[in-house]
C-alpha cells in the first residue's frame, strides 16, 4: 500500500510514539508489552517510511537508537551550569563532621538525600520542549564534548518525554557500562582475538568518543540520572529526581534503596553501610556513595567553594583488596597467538570469591608493576571476569629477588615474539606450527556459534591433537570410528555421537563456516555481512581490498586480515579440504523464479490492484531486482500504482526516470 505523505507523516508520528513507548516500558520499567519481532517490524516500518521521505526522519526518531551518525570531530560546548565535582572522603568521621557544619550554617531542620555513586562518565543532557536536545561529556568542567549521536543509542535516555515536563532544563547524571554487557563485550573481542578493555569506567568512557554512533549502540551502555537543573522546584533535589522519573528517565529507584531521603546522621550512616556490603551484588560499579541536602533553598544558602558544592559529599568505599603472593608468571597462548601474562598467586578470598589468578595484560602493564619473584601483591577485583593485582608491598620483597621480565618467546613454540606497530600485546607468529595456535582454532571451529559440532569438546581436541590424529579443522573430518575408540577414554557411544555431531555440522549455514574459519578480527557479525555481500567463499577468497571495504562494517583492518588469511597456503588448503567434505560454501538464497530484472534498482510507488507493495517487493526480488527506497539517477524505474506522491512523481520526471505502470510491469515480468 503506498501513501501520501500526509498519511506518512501521521504514521510516522504514530509508530515513534509507540516505539518510544514501548522503549520505554522495556529498558526503563522492564515491562515488555510486545515481541521483539514485533517491535523490529514497528522499526523496520519506520526506517523504511524516513527512507521514502527523508524530510520526515525527525533528529529524535526512535530510529536513532540503533545508531549509524557518524560524528567526525565533536564539537566544544561550554556548559550552561559549570560541571563541578564533589568533595569526598574515606572517613566516616568527617561525614559527621560535615553533618554537623551543616546544622551550623542552616539550622536543624534538613533533609538528607543519600545516593549511590556510579562509577561512569558524567553527562549533561538538554531537553527542550520535551525533546532531547544535546548531550554533553564534563570536559574540563566549564566546556565539554557534543555526543549527542552516541547518547541517542543508549536506550534509557529518553528521546522524548512525557508527562508534565519543565519546557526546558538540562538534566545530570552518569553513563555506566553495566558488568553484563562490559563481560559481553570482552568476550567477543577475546573470540575475535582483540585485546580486552582493562574496566567498564574507561571502557564506557572509549566508547562514547566512538565516531560511528552504531558501535555504541551495540555495546549496551546504560544511564542513570540525578540531577535536574535549570528548574525552580517548590521541593527538593528528591523529588525532583522523582519527578523526572515520571518524564521517562531511569532514575535511581527507592524500592532498590539506590536512593533515599533521611533527616539524620544514623539514617545516612545505615544508607552507607548497608551499601559497604551490598555493593558487590549491584549489576553496575560504583565507587562510594553522595550525600546532598535536599532543600534547594538550603542548598543556595550554603552555596559553593571553588571546586564544589558545600551541600554535597562523597563517600568513598575503600576498594575491596586482597594481599597475597605471587607464585609464577605464566603466559597464554591465544588462537591468533597473542600472548596474556598471568599472575599465579597464593588462593586468596575476595569479593566472596577465591582469586587464584589476575590478568597482567601486556609487558607494559607488567613494567608498571615492576613484579620480582615472590612479591607481595595487593589483588582487586570489581564486579568484571578478572581480578587485577593494582600494587606490590615493596617493603617485603626480598633483597636477592629477581625481577620478572617480560618473555622474548613464545612458551609454547619458542619462536621469537613480535609486538606490532601501536599495539601493546605481543604475538606469536607460529600459527602454521605453535600448538595451542593449532587447537585453539580448532576449538573456535567446532564451537557453539560456528560449526557446533555435539559430542565434541576441548579436551577431545587435544587429545586428538596430540596423538597425531588432526593438524586442522579439516582433519576432523576424516576421523574413524576405529581411530576413535582406541582413543583413551571414548566409548563406542561418544565414537559415534561425535561422528555424528561432525555429519550434521555439514548442514550448518555458510556464515557460520565462514566465522568457523577464525580469520583475525572476522566475528559473527563481520561474517554474516560478508557471506551477505559475497555470496560464496570464491568470492570471498578472490575479492579485492576495495571490494571488501565496501562491505558493511568491514574497515581497513578487517579487509587486510581477510586477505592475509587467505595468501596463506596452508588457510588455502584447509579451505579446499573443507570444500570436498562437503561444508555448506555459499549463502543459500531462495531460487529465482527469472533473472528479468538482474541489476535493475526499482522503487515502488503507490496503491496497486493486484499485490500489496510488500508482495510486489517479494516478486521484484525473485525476479532478481533490487528494491530501493528513494527516487535518485541511479534508480533503473518506478513501478507506480495509483495515488504515486506528486513530489516523487516530479523527482522522477526530473530525473528522466521510467515509471512502469502495474500492467506494464506484469508484462514485463511475465517476459512479454
Ligand atoms: S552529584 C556538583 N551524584 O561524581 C556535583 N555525582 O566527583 C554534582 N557521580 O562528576 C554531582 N554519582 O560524575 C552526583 N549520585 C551522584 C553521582 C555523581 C556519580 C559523579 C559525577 C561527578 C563526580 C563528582
Amino acid at each position: 500500500m503506498t501513501m501520501t505523505k500526509q498519511e506518512a507523516e501521521i504514521r510516522v508520528h504514530k509508530l515513534s510514539e509507540l516505539l518510544n513507548h514501548l522503549n520505554h516500558q522495556y529498558y526503563v520499567e522492564n515491562i515488555s508489552e510486545v515481541s521483539d519481532f514485533e517491535y523490529d517490524k514497528m522499526l523496520k516500518e519506520l526506517q523504511d517510511l524516513e527512507v521514502m521521505f527523508p524530510e520526515l526522519a525527525s533528529e529524535n526518531s526512535p530510529t536513532k537508537r540503533v545508531g549509524g551518525d557518524i560524528t567526525k570531530k565533536f564539537a566544544t560546548i561550554v556548559h550552561e551550569y559549570p560541571m563541578l565535582s564533589l568533595s569526598n572522603t574515606y572517613s566516616q568521621e568527617e561525614i559527621i563532621e560535615w553533618e554537623n557544619r551543616i546544622h551550623k550554617l542552616v539550622g536543624n531542620n534538613i533533609e538528607y538525600v543519600c545516593e549511590l555513586k556510579y562509577d561512569g562518565v558524567a553527562i549533561g543532557i538538554r531537553y527542550d520542549n520535551g525533546t532531547f536536545t544535546r548531550a554533553v561529556t564534563r570536559g574540563d568542567g566549564t566546556k565539554g564534548e557534543d555526543v549527542s549521536a552516541n547518547v541517542k543509542t543508549i536506550r534509557t535516555v529518553p528521546l522524548q518525554l512525557h508527562g508534565n515536563f519543565p519546557p526546558t532544563f538540562e538534566i545530570r547524571g552518569e553513563i555506566i557500562f553495566p558488568f553484563e554487557a562490559f563481560n559481553k563485550l570482552n568476550k567477543q573481542r577475546e573470540d575475535e582475538g582483540e585485546e580486552l578493555f582493562a574496566n567498564p569506567r574507561n571502557t564506557a568512557s572509549g566508547t562514547l568518543k566512538q565516531q560511528d554512533s552504531s558501535i555504541v549502540a551495540s555495546r549496551g551502555l546504560d544511564c542513570f540520572l540525578y540531577g535536574v537543573y535549570g528548574v525552580d522546584f517548590e521541593e527538593g533535589h528528591y523529588e525532583a529526581v522523582l519527578d523526572a522519573g515520571t518524564w521517562g528517565f531511569k532514575i535511581p529507584t527507592p524500592q532498590k534503596n539506590y536512593i533515599t531521603k533521611t533527616n539524620s546522621i544514623s539514617g545516612i550512616m545505615d544508607f552507607i553501610h548497608y551499601w559497604d556490603e551490598k555493593r558487590h551484588d549491584l549489576p553496575f560499579a560504583v565507587d562510594g556513595v553522595v550525600i546532598k541536602v535536599n532543600s534547594f533553598a538550603q542548598q543556595e544558602e550554603l552555596g559553593y567553594t571553588a571546586k564544589s558544592p558545600r551541600w554535597a559529599i562523597a563517600f568513598k568505599f575503600e576498594t575491596e583488596q586482597a594481599i597475597t603472593t605471587l607464585e609464577e608468571v605464566t603466559y597464554q597462548v591465544g588462537r591468533t597467538g597473542a600472548i596474556t601474562p598471568v599472575a599465579n598467586l597464593t588462593p586468596v578470598s575476595l569479593g566472596g570469591t577465591i582469586v587464584k589468578r589476575a590478568s597482567l595484560y601486556n609487558e607494559d602493564q607488567m613494567n608498571k608493576l615492576d613484579l620480582h619473584e615472590k612479591d607481595v601483591v595487593f589483588v582487586e577485583k570489581g564486579g568484571e571476569i578478572i581480578p587485577k593485582i593494582v600494587g606490590v608491598d615493596i617493603k617485603q620483597r626480598k633483597p636477592n629477588a629477581q625481577r620478572i621480565n617480560y618473555i622474548t618467546s613464545c612458551p609454547e613454540c619458542g619462536t621469537a615474539l613480535k609486538r606490532f606497530e601501536g599495539e601493546a600485546i605481543h604475538y606469536c607468529t607460529n600459527d602454521l606450527g605453535c600448538p595451542p595456535q593449532i587447537t585453539g582454532r580448532i576449538i573456535h571451529f567446532i564451537s557453539r556459534k560456528a560449526m557446533d559440532v555435539e559430542g565434541l569438546g576441548e579436551e577431545t581436541i587435544e587429545q586428538l591433537f596430540r596423538e597425531g590424529l588432526i593438524h586442522n579443522s579439516a582433519d576432523l573430518y576424516e576421523l574413524t570410528f576405529d581411530q576413535l575408540v582406541n582413543l583413551e577414554r571414548m566409548a563406542e557411544k561418544s565414537a559415534n555421537n561425535l561422528l555424528e555431531g561432525l555429519e550434521k555440522s555439514k548442514q550448518v549455514p555458510f556464515e557460520r563456516v565462514l566465522f568457523a574459519l577464525g580469520i583475525r578480527y572476522v566475528g559473527e557479525t563481520v561474517a554474516k555481512k560478508v557471506a551477505k555481500a559475497l555470496k560464496n567463499m570464491d568470492a570471498i577468497m578472490q575479492a579485492s581490498y576495495d571490494q571488501l571495504i565496501g562491505i558493511d562494517e568491514v574497515g581497513e583492518k578487517i579487509a587486510i586480515a581477510i586477505q592475509q588469511h587467505f595468501e596463506q597456503a596452508e588457510n588455502r588448503e584447509i579451505v579446499a579440504h573443507l570444500q570436498r567434505i562437503g561444508l555448506t560454501f555459499e549463502i543459500e538464497e531462495k531460487q529465482l523464479e527469472s533473472n528479468v530484472l538482474e541489476g535493475k534498482s526499482i522503487v515502488v510507488s503507490g496503491v496497486f490492484q493486484s499485490f500489496s507493495r510488500d508482495e510486489l517487493k517479494a516478486i521484484i526480488e525473485a525476479h532478481g531486482g533490487k528494491n530501493v527506497g528513494s527516487i535518485s539517477a541511479k534508480t533503473s524505474f518506478i513501478v507506480a500504482g495509483e495515488n504515486m506522491g506528486p513530489s516523487k512523481l516530479q523527482k522522477a520526471q526530473d530525473l528522466g526516470v521510467q515509471i512502469l505502470s502495474e500492467e506494464e510491469f506484469k508484462q514485463l515480468i511475465e517476459g512479454k
